[in-house]
């Protein structure tokens, strides 16, 4: 007799941890809450987070739904079974059923889950290169309505994928030693599955450069024509001008000459513009 007490008492309480376990639905799917009452239904009232959002009485009250969730339930009155279309987020809570003015034992702890859309390594800070200490890489944005989320990484492209945090930590020491190597995220909820694309590591990339002969090989060129453009620049324009406009005192008497033919040549300047505004 108290065996059977205390083996049916062990029953509820697996029965009711169970209850407690999260019911992940689908944002926009719809959800059917079957009660699996064995007993003929004469009375059934539903309720969400304590407030009836469904019910029916035999004779007595006709169907009727109530609250938010109005236009979105239908409820077998047979059965007993609701059914919710279109979940939404605000619809995340318990639900719990009454069936001949009995609260069942069953509870349904409904929380509404977004698919995951696009994924993608992000770098903080943004200017993460060799001088700084340390970094840190997120797999994705805030997944808002999408938890829970798991997430993976791997190093590298033959590497395993290894389940870690959102955010790992990258060290510039560790990684200038560990070579060119980069960082895939994976992120995977109860409905869906997302991959990013491969992010070099930033330290390795900035030191790359560096070292590279190519690019060393580029850069003195394009300072060569640089130093090339700036020296042609300055003899058209500056070296030039300063000479034709007027004479240095300095300067010789050839000079000199040139200097009062270019000032011969401005004489009729004035004038040409005086006649050509008449
Ligand atoms: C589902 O709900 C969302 C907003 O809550 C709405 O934009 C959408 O049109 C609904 N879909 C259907 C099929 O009712
Ligand atoms: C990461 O670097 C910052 C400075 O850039 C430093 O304050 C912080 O302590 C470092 N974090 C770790 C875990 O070394």
């Amino acid at each position: 007799m108290a065996l059977t007490a205390g083996l049916s008492l062990l029953t509820l309480l697996a029965l009711q941890a169970a209850a407690q376990e999260p019911l992940y639905v689908e944002i926009g799917k719809n959800l059917n809450l079957d009660p699996k009452s064995s007993e003929t239904i004469t009375a059934i009232t539903w309720k969400h987070k304590g407030n009836i959002a469904a019910e029916y009485i035999k004779d007595n009250v006709p169907l009727e739904y109530l609250g938010d969730l109005k236009g979105r339930l239908k409820l077998d009155v047979t059965t007993g079974i609701l059914t919710i279309s279109n979940i939404t987020k605000s619809d995340d809570g318990q639900f719990t059923v009454e069936v001949n003015n009995r609260v069942l034992p069953v509870k349904f702890n409904v929380v509404g889950v977004k698919k995951l859309v696009t994924v993608e390594v992000i770098l903080r800070p943004l200017t993460c290169e060799s001088e700084t200490h340390n970094c840190t890489l997120s797999c994705g944005e805030d997944f808002k309505d999408a938890e829970p989320v798991q997430y993976f990484w791997k190093t590298g492209e033959t590497e395993e994928w290894k389940e870690g945090e959102k955010t790992i930590r990258i060290f510039s020491e560790e990684e200038k030693k560990l070579g060119l190597r980069t960082f895939t995220c994976k992120a995977k909820n109860k409905f869906s599955e997302k991959q990013s694309g491969p992010l070099v590591n930033p330290f390795k990339n900035k030191e790359s450069s560096g070292l590279s002969g190519g690019a060393v090989a580029g850069i003195v060129i394009i300072i060569i024509l640089l130093i090339v453009a700036g020296g042609f620049i300055y003899w058209k324009f500056i070296y030039v001008k300063k000479n034709e406009g007027f004479a240095s005192p300095r300067q010789g008497d050839g000079v000199k000459a040139n200097g009062d033919e270019s000032r011969a040549l401005n004489m009729p300047e004035p004038g040409k513009d005086a006649n050509s505004e008449l």
